[in-house]
């Protein structure tokens, strides 16, 4: 795993031995006949990542006080649905570097990284079969199914400078929220936890991770490559509208807002300085940033509906975590 941010790793830390059999899990669950489906699947998953999905999981569990091994299955459940969807964003985004190396399809290929992603979902499919457990099933494969709507809307949405707030709101909510809300909801589910607690943990995973992606649109303008493991500027580059470009053409002047619009719909890369200057030069990041703070806010809020205890406070300590991170 990558060296997580200080302040994330304490907060990890109550989790680490969780993670250990999380890890255990994804090891033994990546077995195939086949060759490449081991080698690809290993190829990103030993890259490291934050397992930030799983954490979410085990928190959840543990603030609602299920400790039954199930909860390290669906851990690695969820981390091989966000791996299969990294696996097949990296295609659709064109991109080349991940978790500080080389992408899937970089080095395999785009036909690889669609296949074994095929096989990372589906065999998260079998193992949340193995819980026999149908709000489980329910729960992930409407998850998994949200995410593809969001990722095709994102798709439509390309190259139209005219997307609004709103419209940017709906796709990240469904290609990244919905998997950090089904985590925290499954560990409810899990707990056997009333509705209003259910509620409460699928409302502060839907806000931590809306806080999460719009943070990630932040970190492609003004991140650092190195400690992203990303490279920055994909998102322009691909015409894809997110909050710090929608805010820069609302404060810019006419000039500014021209040029934003047209570099939109054609990506083109050799504007990227000139547009990352205007972002800069409007306070579009520092607005985008409080737009973060308030999801964040409202995740703090529903986690406060959970019982006191260390885990929820780690959960409450998550949400202020995220808006700082920087990989
Ligand atoms: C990347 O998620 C995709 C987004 C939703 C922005 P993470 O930043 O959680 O990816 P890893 O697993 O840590 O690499
Ligand atoms: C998140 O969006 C992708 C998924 C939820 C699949 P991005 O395309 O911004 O994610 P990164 O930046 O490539 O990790
Ligand atoms: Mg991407
Ligand atoms: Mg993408
Ligand atoms: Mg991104």
């Amino acid at each position: 795993m990558s060296v997580p941010t200080p302040s994330i790793s304490r907060t990890l830390s109550l989790v680490a031995n969780d993670l250990v059999e999380v890890d255990k899990v994804i090891a033994s669950r990546l077995a195939s006949d086949v060759p490449l489906v081991g080698e690809v699947s290993r190829y990103i998953i030993s890259a490291g990542g934050k397992r930030l999905r799983p954490v979410l999981l085990l928190l959840t569990c543990g603030a609602l006080g299920f400790t039954a091994p199930q909860r390290h299955n669906l851990a690695a459940v969820v981390e091989f649905i966000h791996t299969a969807t990294l696996l097949h964003d990296d295609v659709v985004d064109e991109s080349t570097l991940r978790r500080g190396r080389a992408t899937a399809n970089e080095s395999f290929g785009n036909p690889a990284s669609v296949l074994v992603g095929d096989f990372l979902y589906s065999r998260a499919f079998q193992m949340m079969v193995e819980t026999n457990n149908m709000r489980v099933m329910a729960i992930l494969a409407d998850a998994t199914n949200v995410i593809a709507e969001g990722e095709v809307q994102q798709l439509m949405n390309m190259h139209d400078a005219d997307l609004d707030e709103f419209a940017y709101l709906r796709v990240i909510r469904s290609k990244t929220a919905k998997l950090f809300e089904a985590s925290a909801r499954l560990g409810a589910v899990l707990a056997g936890s009333t509705a209003e607690i259910e509620d409460a943990c699928a409302t502060y995973g839907q806000a931590l991770g809306t806080a999460f992606q719009v943070i990630d649109d932040v970190l492609d303008y003004a991140g650092d490559a190195g400690e992203l493991g990303k490279n920055l500027g994909d998102d322009l580059r691909e015409g894809k509208v997110t909050l710090p470009l929608i805010v820069a053409m609302q404060r810019g002047d006419a000039r500014q807002r021209e040029l934003i619009r047209s570099a939109i719909q054609t990506g083109a890369v050799e504007a990227l300085p000139a547009i990352m200057d205007i972002v800069r030069k409007t306070g579009a990041l520092e607005a985008t940033l409080l737009a973060a703070q308030a999801e964040a806010q409202r995740a703090v809020d529903a986690a406060r509906l959970l019982p006191v205890n260390e885990h929820s406070s780690a959960l409450l300590q998550l949400a202020v975590e995220l808006l700082q991170r920087r990989q």
